[in-house]
């Protein structure tokens, strides 16, 4: 189990598999199987994939056993995902003993990170295809079909995927992801993500607006833009050299429809401008909500991991988020015990946790990732036990503050888009209100559906969810 924000993710939801009504126009008889881990971006790429392998005549299906094709879309960015990304392959290979057509692919961030060892070493895959190679997965497909070694790891500067739709799996008809840029050029020392996605490179912006267009017209209520750093978006018109900044993205998004909801993510606190800033207070329906990663409360842990700002740097973005838009709402992620992280160190990430008060957070133990900067330059010096036990004062401190800031919602009013029925109840709708809250209240009978926005006057709250009545 891998401790984020005040949920305990369970490592077993990740890897659920996907489905989709879409039917390929052209049937090849046969059908994939894709299951997924990691982010969101991640998610996306299965969307894309999926959108690829239909164009190819192939169906998706929920059911492995049904599958010839069975995919696994991966994620390298800790150790304990990659284990469990392993015993799954170790599943797999187990029902390929007694049905030897199926062909096993590795997709994303471990198949860029392993390249050929899965394939040619442990002999657990048939195919191996890296975050930009997704479009030669057919041929790879036929390749492994033929008896070949099917690999493609191949990194590029210039795919974005722009002209591919993708199929939307385990649709909820209301929310989509977009993305807009790939991979990350910031080099953190701890990350293996500029290894396993490589370059960054912005996706035109006009197939993005496109993207978003078809997503309303096809009734979604809610497109998150994402990109590991969405702020440094810039994407440079061949034609007349000039430059769309994320501040201009935002502003495009969000005028395609003021019903259609603009989130993103993430941001990196070095780059994310006041213009960004300016551009969500002007729009009413792009969220106040930013997920604005810290990692370390401390200026000389900061500095170990490149993250190019100090502790200063950081709580001066956040104030400024505040004086720009007071009801914005902020989330981050913290990395526990990194390379030679003192006691002093450690409670200067709780003292600015303390400071900024925050409304989630994922909060995650050091993992060394081979290949990467920190792993070259510095000893993982901090002990597992002693990284566990920082990590659980972090969580211990986060959760207080959220059960402090739950409350405070009681007896406001807040816009709701409707994703759903509430877990517990069909009498319930679910749904998220501006800040990125999970907000449950009954339907009392009303003429609403999922898709729809509904006013809710918040009246109780448990530590993670608001609870409220049609107002
Ligand atoms: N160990 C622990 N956490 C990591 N993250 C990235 N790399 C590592 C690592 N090696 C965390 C960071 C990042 C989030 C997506 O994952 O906090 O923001
Ligand atoms: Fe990794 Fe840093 Fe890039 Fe995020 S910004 S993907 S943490 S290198």
């Amino acid at each position: 189990m891998a401790i984020t924000g005040l949920k305990v993710m369970n490592e077993q939801k990740q890897g659920t598999p996907y489905t989709s009504s879409m039917m390929p126009e052209k049937s090849n008889g046969d059908k994939f199987y894709i299951e997924n881990y990691g982010c969101q971006m991640n998610f996306n790429d299965s969307e894309i994939v999926a959108s690829l392998l239909t164009k190819e005549g192939y169906q998706v299906t929920g059911n492995y056993e049904d599958a010839k094709v069975v995919l696994i879309n991966t994620c390298a960015i800790r150790d304990k995902a990659e284990m469990t990304i392993r015993r799954r392959l170790g599943t797999f290979n187990k029902i390929k003993k007694n049905n030897p057509g199926m062909l096993i692919g590795i997709l994303g961030c471990m198949a860029e990170r392993l390249k050929s060892k899965l394939l040619e070493e442990e002999k657990l895959v048939d195919i191996v295809a890296g975050p930009d190679a997704y479009r030669a997965l057919p041929g790879l497909i036929d390749e492994a079909d033929g008896g070949q070694k099917a690999i493609n790891v191949f990194l590029s500067r210039e795919e974005t995927y722009a002209d591919v739709s993708p199929v939307r799996l385990n649709s909820n008809g209301v929310t989509a992801f977009v993305s807009i840029m790939r991979g990350c050029n910031n080099m953190c020392t701890f990350c293996v993500v500029p290894f396993t996605r490589g370059r960054e490179r912005s996706r035109d912006p006009q197939s993005i607006v496109r993207e978003c267009v078809e997503l309303r017209d096809n009734g979604y209520k809610e497109v998150t833009l994402l990109g590991q750093n969405v702020d440094s978006f810039n994407w440079v018109n061949p034609d007349t050299n000039e430059a769309v900044t994320f501040a201009d993205l935002l502003e495009m998004v969000a005028k395609v429809s003021p019903e259609l909801r603009v989130r993103f993510s993430t941001s990196h606190p070095k780059d994310i401008t006041d213009d960004v800033l300016y551009t969500m207070a002007k729009y009413e329906n792009i969220c106040k909500y930013i997920h604005l990663p810290v990692q370390s409360g401390s200026t000389a842990v900061l500095q170990r991991m490149n993250r190019t700002y100090t502790r200063e740097w950081y709580l001066n973005k956040v104030k400024r988020i505040r004086e720009i838009m007071p009801d914005c709402a902020i989330s981050t992620d913290i990395i526990a015990g990194f390379c030679g992280e003192t006691l002093e160190e450690h409670e200067a990430t709780l003292s600015v946790i303390e400071q900024v008060k925050y409304e989630m957070a994922y909060m995650f133990m050091y993992s060394e990732r081979p290949g990467t900067l920190a792993a070259r330059r510095f000893e993982d010096s901090v002990s597992e036990e002693e990284k566990k036990r920082r990590l659980q004062e972090i969580v211990d401190l986060q959760h207080k503050h959220q059960a402090e800031l739950m409350p405070k919602d009681i007896g406001k009013t807040c816009k709701v888009l409707i994703e759903g029925n509430s877990k517990k109840s069909n009498q319930d709708w679910v749904g998220r209100n501006d800040q990125n809250k999970v907000v449950v209240f009954s339907k009392e009978n009303r003429d609403l559906k999922p898709g729809d926005y509904a006013k809710v006057k918040v009246t109780d709250c448990t530590s993670a969810t608001l609870l409220g009545k049609l107002a």
